[in-house]
């Protein structure tokens, strides 16, 4: 079948009519797309069929079709966005919590600027929670448009700029030149309904708000921004050829008059009592506005005064973000599940009388162990004064930006008086294997191994999960379908590879089925074949061994390079001594504990075959030492913070890795760079008080050349 074939093993007559019939599908997605509005394919089956279209172009440039793809206007491009050097460079805020802060924050200023007493007034308003967005107008006409990027360069996205109502696209009286900052955001509504719609089509859903306005604007196909619904509040400037006005709050009437939208809740108050005010009037309107804020932004209002005031390195003098603290809601505990993880890990989960918290509604949340249900934490010492919690309990939740939801409080005042201890079950209540709890490990766990469905599925879906296959079109809900599936049963990593043969042994072919196609089916067992070629490290995190994460897997990769060797080494390593058991100590970064997982797992002979059956359908890559000496962060100790957009943390990390990084977990003196994206807290105040280097995710990426 040519359209599951690699396209190097195509000859030039395949190579025509794989060419037409990618030709025709993208032509179909993109009308689906874009004039009905109702994709038929994923985003990622659509840029896959847009890669192989690609790839088999340049193998075969002489078939090239005059009604390409790849060249196609309107189309989904393959290339990135252009770059924008900000005239004005894009800054961040500094950030306070506490209402003390607000009255420093007004004292620094009166000192800075040997001010006496009396009203110094701020503009207070809502600090939105979407990505900002910088619009340049020369002539009133809007000429492009930028993200803030790394704050000096930014992607140029005039195109998506234009698709989104709020924006005017010409101003009459606006000064020559003039740079309009704001934030581009998504509402509450438009968020759900667009994830329905993403549900519906199969396509990836957006985590929160600010995860889907930044996916939106951020389409290299400017059709598809046009299709979500964007909106944009102005609430500064960079470049002008004119000042607006001598005040903040002037400048922001003039931006509203010349057509942009402003907050209504932006107000003038006078000093941190009125200051204070208005951000509790903004918190109390805050579940009922329609889209996500996160805190108020005070600005000086006088901008002379604000020109004295200037910069420190990346964040105004004359500005501060007064954040919001986590939310807290008050609900009943249902019951206590039990979820059996991929390493027998039994975790309870709190199963709530759903109750909103901050615009989300919450119906669980986790408790962690059953010392945490007890009321104590790993070492034994008390939490939440000792109050343990029981099924029927009224508990305080609380959600601190995307995490799971967490149990804060007990009011014992409401304890029903039938509410009984939970006894923590000493069984797998998925196979009914012993639990046992090791000493010194807060977790109890299944020891039924691979004979326990609930560990089988939760490998399976690690197996599959992106640090590891990350297999296109396989994922959890597919892993979990395929592993009760009676024709054609995933019950091991091996299994997926051979799905593609035992399929088409079948009569009940798995592309007759609901929810399957030809070509889903089609897509799925090639983005299976694609993966059989697998890096070392890659193949080893993917086994899901305990302990043995991403960075763990490529060290030891990087220290045995191949497959063979590793795996002769954990053979002489068995008896955890000698030579080998030494050489495995010897990698920094494996102690004793990972050491005796991994000798441990290719020890155990049921595990064992499981793994050699898998790596029979594998090409393992060798892999090779990095030669990082000479990269810009080569010996830099790197600290990931809050939301990263292009990437997941893991990624990030093993990227930082190969490139002679050392990405650690908390920020210290030792620490040279912290990257803080959307959402960042303490690390980057501790960060910003050390005086280290902070850059959000693209200035990263700008500083690691990857973009
Ligand atoms: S003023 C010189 N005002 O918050 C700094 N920023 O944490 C100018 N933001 O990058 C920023 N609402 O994306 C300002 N009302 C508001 C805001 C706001 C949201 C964002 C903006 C900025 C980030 C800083």
């Amino acid at each position: 079948m040519i359209a599951g074939c690699a396209p190097e093993d195509l000859t030039p007559a395949e190579a025509a009519q794989e060419l037409a019939r990618l030709a025709a599908a993208l032509d179909a997605a993109n009308l689906a797309y874009h004039q009905r509005d109702m994709p038929e394919i994923s985003d990622a089956d659509y840029d896959r069929l847009k890669q192989r279209n690609a790839r088999i172009e340049a193998l075969f440039p002489d078939l090239k079709r005059p009604d390409s793809p790849s060249d196609q206007v309107g189309a989904r491009l393959a290339e990135g966005f252009g770059k924008i050097t900000h005239a004005v460079r894009m800054l961040s805020l500094g950030n306070a919590f506490d209402d003390d802060e607000i009255t420093e924050f007004d004292d620094y200023i009166r000192k800075y600027l040997s001010l006496g007493a009396g009203g110094l007034a701020y503009t207070a308003e809502p600090k939105i929670d979407g990505l900002s967005l910088s619009l340049r107008y020369e002539q009133g006409i809007l000429v492009h448009a930028a993200t803030r990027g790394d704050g000096t360069v930014g992607e140029n996205v005039t195109e998506n700029a234009r698709t989104i109502a709020d924006i005017p696209v010409t101003l009459t009286g606006a000064p020559d030149i003039l740079e309009v900052r704001g934030e581009v955001y998504m509402s509450h509504a438009d968020f759900a309904a667009l994830n329905d719609r993403q549900a519906e089509t199969g396509a990836k859903l957006f985590a929160n708000p600010r995860n889907a306005a930044a996916g939106s604007l951020r389409q290299l196909d400017a059709a598809i921004t046009r299709a979500r619904p964007l909106r944009f509040y102005a609430y500064g400037w960079g470049a002008l050829s004119a000042p607006l006005s001598e005040t903040q709050m002037g400048s922001i009437t003039r931006l509203a008059s010349l057509g942009f939208v402003t907050n209504e809740l932006t107000r003038l108050c006078q000093g941190p009592d009125e200051m204070l005010e208005h951000y509790r009037a903004i918190e109390a309107r805050r579940a009922t506005l329609g889209y996500d804020i996160d805190g108020v932004v005070y600005k000086v209002n006088d901008l002379a005064l604000q020109a004295r005031l200037g910069f420190r390195s990346t964040t105004p003098r004359w500005a501060l973000a007064h954040k919001f603290p986590a939310e807290l809601a008050w609900t009943r505990l249902e019951g206590i599940d039990i979820q059996v993880g991929r390493t027998g890990a039994l975790s309870p989960v709190a199963r709530l009388l759903p109750v909103t918290v901050g615009g989300v509604v919450v119906s669980n949340a986790t408790l962690h162990n059953e010392d945490y249900i007890a009321g104590r934490d790993s070492r034994g010492q008390e939490i939440r004064d000792g109050k343990d919690i029981r099924i029927g309990d009224w508990v305080q939740v609380y959600r601190a930006g995307d995490v799971i939801p967490k149990i804060a409080d007990v009011d014992l005042g409401k304890r029903p008086p039938e509410a009984a201890a939970y006894t923590f079950p000493d069984t797998c209540p998925e196979c009914g294997s012993a639990a046992i709890r090791e000493e010194g490990d807060s977790v109890r766990r299944c020891t039924g191994g691979l004979i326990c469905p609930a560990q089988a599925v939760e490998k399976l879906k690690h197996f599959v999960s992106r640090g590891a296959f990350d297999i296109e079109g396989l994922g959890a809900k597919q892993v979990e379908m395929f592993y009760h599936d009676d024709l054609l049963p995933v019950r091991e990593p091996a299994d997926i590879f051979t799905l593609r043969d035992r399929d088409a042994a079948q009569l009940a072919r798995l592309k007759n089925r609901d929810g399957w196609g030809d070509r889903s089916a089609g897509n799925l067992f090639q983005a299976i074949d694609e993966k059989r070629k697998i890096p070392f490290e890659r193949l080893l995190f993917a086994l899901g061994l305990r302990h043995v994460g991403e960075a763990a897997s490529s060290l030891i990769a990087t220290h045995y390079g191949t497959w063979d060797n590793f795996v002769a080494a954990m053979d002489g390593a068995a008896a955890c001594e000698g030579p080998d058991w030494d050489d495995l100590l010897s990698i920094d970064g494996v102690g004793k504990v990972m050491a005796r997982a991994l000798v441990t797992a290719f020890a155990q002979q049921a595990e064992r075959a499981s793994i050699d059956r898998l790596v029979a359908h594998l090409d393992v890559q060798e892999a090779r030492r990095v030669q990082a000496d000479d990269s810009p962060v080569a010996g830099k100790t790197v600290v990931f913070t809050g939301t990263l957009e292009k990437m997941t943390r893991a990624e990030a990390k093993s990227r930082a890795e190969a490139m002679g990084a050392k990405v650690a977990g908390s920020v210290s003196a030792k620490t040279d760079i912290l990257v803080a994206g959307p959402g960042a807290g303490s690390k980057a105040k501790k960060a910003a008080e050390l005086g280290i280097e902070t850059l959000d995710e693209d200035g990263w990426l700008t500083l690691i050349g990857a973009t």
